[in-house]
């Protein structure tokens, strides 16, 4: 029964600056290198009947960077998807996104929510993108949206869950059972603090843009072979 295949994987995708720098080459070159494994390892989830993967491409911190490497990250998803799409199409992958939008470039937003809308009828794997998200700020707009809809008299006060989770962003989608994060550092900085509550951290010293898949399969496997008990016994 535990040989189960994990619904939703998420992904801190870590290590993309070193990789980068142990090449001689600029940090963005690991970004580049980090999209393309995006691709690769969402047809791999996609492959393996998994229901969700999120990746963190973008947090709420991530606007502290350098302007040239925060330019970079921004036009990325239109590279992306310019590369991409037809290929994730093919593969009945659904794309989506947590964040707020709004920050970035109009030209990005439009790639981002074209992306969405050409892909939201596919039943295949759903590619969630994480851009400019932090999961406390998740957490406090629902808040926010929770008590103006009290205060609206279109919600009860007694709160439970269930109906707290339908104001994140992630509403509708699985919790997180696997929660990876890349290239040796043992933080969860910030992504899905709602949605991992139960789930299992697997940690690799691999730098994202060398991540593959015997790494997601390594991870699936540790996974199963882990003991989930939600505090109870068995
Ligand atoms: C962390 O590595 C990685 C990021 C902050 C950006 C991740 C983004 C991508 C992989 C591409 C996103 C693509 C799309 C299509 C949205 P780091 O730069 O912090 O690495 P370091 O710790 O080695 O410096």
């Amino acid at each position: 029964m535990e040989n189960k295949i994990p619904k939703h994987i998420a992904i801190i995708m870590d290590g993309n600056g070193r990789w980068a720098k142990k090449r001689g080459l600029p940090r963005t070159a690991g970004h580049k290198q980090g999209a393309e494994t995006i691709r690769k390892i969402a047809i791999a989830c996609n492959d393996r009947q998994i229901k969700v993967l999120t990746v963190y491409a973008f947090s709420t911190e991530n606007w502290k960077r350098p302007e040239e490497e925060v330019d970079y990250l921004c036009k990325l998803p239109k590279f992306f998807f310019q590369r991409y799409m037809a290929e994730l199409k093919k593969n009945n992958i659904q794309v989506r996104f947590l964040g707020e939008i709004e920050r970035f470039p109009k030209e990005t937003q439009n790639v981002i929510l074209t992306a969405a809308e050409e892909t939201k009828q596919n039943t295949g794997l759903i590619l969630c993108l994480a851009v400019n998200y932090g999961g406390r700020r998740e957490i406090v707009l629902a808040a926010k949206q929770y008590a103006k809809d009290v205060l609206e008299e279109k919600a009860s006060q007694d709160l439970d869950e269930q109906t707290f989770a339908s104001y994140l962003m992630s509403k509708d989608m699985p919790d997180v059972d696997v929660m990876i994060r890349t290239s040796g550092e043992l933080r969860l900085s910030n992504f899905l603090l709602w949605q991992n509550a139960y789930a299992e951290f697997i940690f690799t010293d691999t730098a994202w843009p060398d991540f593959d898949e015997s790494e997601l399969d390594k991870a699936i496997t540790e996974y199963q072979a882990r003991d989930r008990r939600y505090g109870g016994l068995k």
